[in-house]
């Protein structure tokens, strides 16, 4: 795992969040998926954090880019959008690699339909953010970065 100095983290977002700024606005707002991953990356090198950014519609790429991370993240920030409430295999791909990881989620899923109440992911996950829009994707490297400096990594 890593070169033993930078942390890394992994950054994933499921389907359909690549139209983020367009889609359904005013469930996910107007910010486009570009700017969200520009804020990531300038939190991470103010960290001195290395990230890779995935996004994929596809449920296999996000798992191969899962077991990827083992090689050299120390961490792994999802949204596993849909997938978050129908993915057996997502779950045990995170479960798999054992890294800690923050599931985020731009609306707040509990104040939504009932199927999206449950995630499949979630007992799988380090926590879980909610409903604070691209706000939580910053948190969760925040939160990461705090756990893994403060653990050996
Ligand atoms: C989402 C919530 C999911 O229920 C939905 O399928 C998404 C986005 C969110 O970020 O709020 O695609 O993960």
């Amino acid at each position: 795992m890593s070169d033993g100095r930078k942390l890394g983290i992994l950054v994933l977002h499921g389907p359909n969040l690549n139209l983020l700024g367009t889609r359904e606005v005013a469930v996910y707002g107007h910010t486009r998926l570009e700017e969200i991953n520009r804020a990531l990356e300038a939190r991470a090198e103010a960290h001195g954090v290395r990230m890779e950014i995935v996004q994929s519609n596809h449920e296999g790429e996000l798992i191969d880019a899962i077991h990827r991370a083992r090689d050299w993240a120390h961490g792994i920030i999802i949204n596993p959008a849909a997938y978050t409430h129908t993915s057996v295999a997502l779950r045990d791909a995170l479960a798999a690699v054992g890294l800690p990881a923050v599931e985020v989620h731009l609306s707040n899923v509990h104040a939504r339909e009932p199927f999206r109440h449950r995630s499949l992911t979630a007992p799988v996950v380090w926590g879980q953010i909610v409903g604070f829009g691209p706000l939580g994707y910053l948190l969760a490297l925040d939160a990461l970065v705090d756990r893994l400096t403060k653990h050996a990594t």
